[in-house]
């Protein structure tokens, strides 16, 4: 059960004073940075082709092959800005407070794909060639939000994936062993944190204003979410890679990015629920309950498995 239309247009100005707040602290709190100052461009030589470079070869590389994996997936996920905008434009429009956050956070969000690929490339970490090919597949698909025009769902989304996104950056700059890298990693899981801390105090608003909804909103989309770059080509393999990798898993999901928001917002304790508000409370707890029993067991067959392989 969603809202209708009007009650969207009504959600979206009742949240507007929120939005003018939680903007005004985000604009205080986030610091000016330059990404060029995080990219090692002593280290480039040009590249094969136009130019009569040098040819890229995997052994120039000094990432492991889960280091790189992961890292191309954080980049394309990046790179589909665009369809990000367009989403959440539409959604939560261009003009007033909404108007200026959704194009303050756009102009953040610019930043880190262009300066994730300055990395690789400078460093030659990864075929640029198989890189840019992947770029043009993933953007071509583009991306759609599984919560149509719920305006409640696609905050809840926005919470959580952008905690997401910020533990996904740090996890990923630790494991590439590099120092370079994971200063980059670092900094931009930063950004990712105040967009979650701007969203997720929405979600509060949202849950002061209409309890039942924003908890249905919550239960449905904890019990869906799936990573931005979820469409991407091989997700699943590369995903399972990133997992085994402990760069992250269930575990993490369950732990680092479900639970801290629920609990900031205290959503299990929320009180005066409808029936279906109710239903709800009770969906994400048995939601939360199955995904850390599953959490145990993948960590568990992840434990045999490096257990096994360090034995050959
Ligand atoms: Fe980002
Ligand atoms: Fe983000």
């Amino acid at each position: 059960m969603t809202a209708g239309h009007a009650s969207q247009t009504s959600l979206l100005r009742e949240l507007e004073p929120t939005v003018e707040a939680n903007l005004g602290r985000h604009l205080e709190v986030a610091k000016e940075w330059f990404p060029h100052e995080y990219v090692p461009w002593s280290e480039g030589t040009n590249f094969g082709g136009v130019l009569g470079g040098k040819a890229w070869e995997p052994d120039q590389s000094r990432l492991s092959d889960v280091a790189r994996t992961s890292l191309v997936l954080n980049l394309l996920t990046e790179d589909n800005l665009p369809s990000y905008h367009h989403e959440i434009a539409t959604m939560f429009g261009r003009d007033g407070a909404w108007g200026t956050w959704v194009h303050r956070w756009t102009a953040e969000e610019g930043r880190h794909g262009t300066a994730i690929r300055d990395y690789l490339l400078t460093t030659r970490a990864v075929d640029p060639v198989a890189l840019e090919r992947a770029r043009m597949n993933h953007m071509s698909t583009g991306f759609a939000s599984d919560y149509g025009d719920s305006v409640l769902h696609s905050i809840a989304y926005v919470s959580f994936q952008e905690l997401a996104t910020r533990v996904a950056h740090r996890n990923t700059g630790r494991f590439s062993a590099d120092l370079v890298c994971e200063q980059l990693l670092a900094r931009i899981a930063q950004d990712e944190n105040l967009h979650m801390v701007f969203y997720r105090n929405l979600l509060g608003a949202a849950f002061d204003l209409v309890p039942s909804l924003a908890m249905r909103a919550v239960a449905d989309v904890a019990a869906t979410f799936q990573m931005p770059g979820a469409g991407m080509e091989n997700f699943g393999r590369k995903s399972v890679q990133i997992a085994m990798a402990g760069i992250y898993d269930l575990r993490i999901h369950h732990d680092e990015v479900l639970t801290p928001i629920l609990r900031n917002l205290k959503v299990l304790d929320r009180a005066g629920l409808t029936a279906d508000g109710e239903q709800a409370r009770d969906e994400l707890g048995v939601y939360l309950a199955e995904l850390d029993t599953a959490a145990d067991r993948f960590t568990e067959r992840r434990a045999a498995a490096h257990e096994r392989a360090s034995r050959h």
